[in-house]
């Protein structure tokens, strides 16, 4: 299962790259907002800052939803690195765009995917990468994981033309991390803190204290 970050912070992206376990990015129009990148310019160095730190997918996605403008935007995203993979909303025109890039070989994530049935369309319009949103299921009172597993099982039965990974978003917690491990999830795009989350066990703090008690003694 590859590791992807969801974030747009450089320094967090700095910082995860360095634990070495590192795949790829992923960014939305809410995360660059909240580093304060504003303006087609900023934007388009941001991206390339980022494809500096990581060498992999970096999903940079669409703000159109109309086809013509997301296949331009889409394309001007995609010549600022051979590593964006152009991020496209589960939307009618946005099924059609990834259609059209997957036949013109630019990688696609579809985003905002909450039901298998947008899986089963986004595999068939030939998307790289599907994201359902696992935490914003949970909020809803739906199982986020149960759908990553039901997307597994149908992906593994059926075969689309094109090897669509799915791709858990919206994780929130480490246990998230591996619970989609389990479900068959190829990639989990998380926050640093979940990833962070996942070297926490007090038996190995408790452990290792004890043990360079008793190293004293050597
Ligand atoms: C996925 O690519 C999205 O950027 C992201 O995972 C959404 O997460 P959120 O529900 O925490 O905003």
């Amino acid at each position: 299962m590859k590791f992807f970050i969801d974030t747009a912070n450089l320094a967090q992206i700095k910082e995860a790259h360095e634990l070495g376990i590192l795949d790829g990015v992923t960014t939305n129009p809410s995360l660059m907002a909240k580093e304060g990148i504003s303006g087609a310019d900023n934007i388009a160095k941001h991206y390339q800052d980022i494809c500096d730190i990581v060498d992999g997918p970096v999903s940079a996605e669409v703000l159109s939803t109309d086809f013509a403008g997301i296949i331009e935007e889409g394309q001007k995203l995609k010549a600022l690195h051979p590593n964006i993979v152009v991020k496209v909303p589960m939307i009618k025109d946005g099924i059609k765009a990834i259609k059209w890039f997957s036949e013109n070989n630019i990688k696609t994530n579809c985003t905002l995917v909450f039901s298998a049935g947008q899986a089963i369309l986004a595999a068939k319009a030939g998307a790289t990468y599907v994201s359902p949103f696992i935490g914003r299921i949970d909020d809803s009172n739906w199982d986020g994981v149960d759908l990553i597993a039901q997307i597994a099982h149908i992906y593994g039965v059926q075969q689309f033309e094109a090897k669509t990974k799915i791709l858990a978003a919206s994780i929130r917690t480490p246990l998230h991390i591996v619970k989609c491990a389990e479900a068959g999830a190829d990639v989990v795009t998380c926050p640093l803190s979940s990833i962070l989350g996942l070297l926490k066990h007090p038996l190995t703090d408790l452990g290792l204290a004890q043990f360079l008690e008793d190293a004293k003694k050597l």
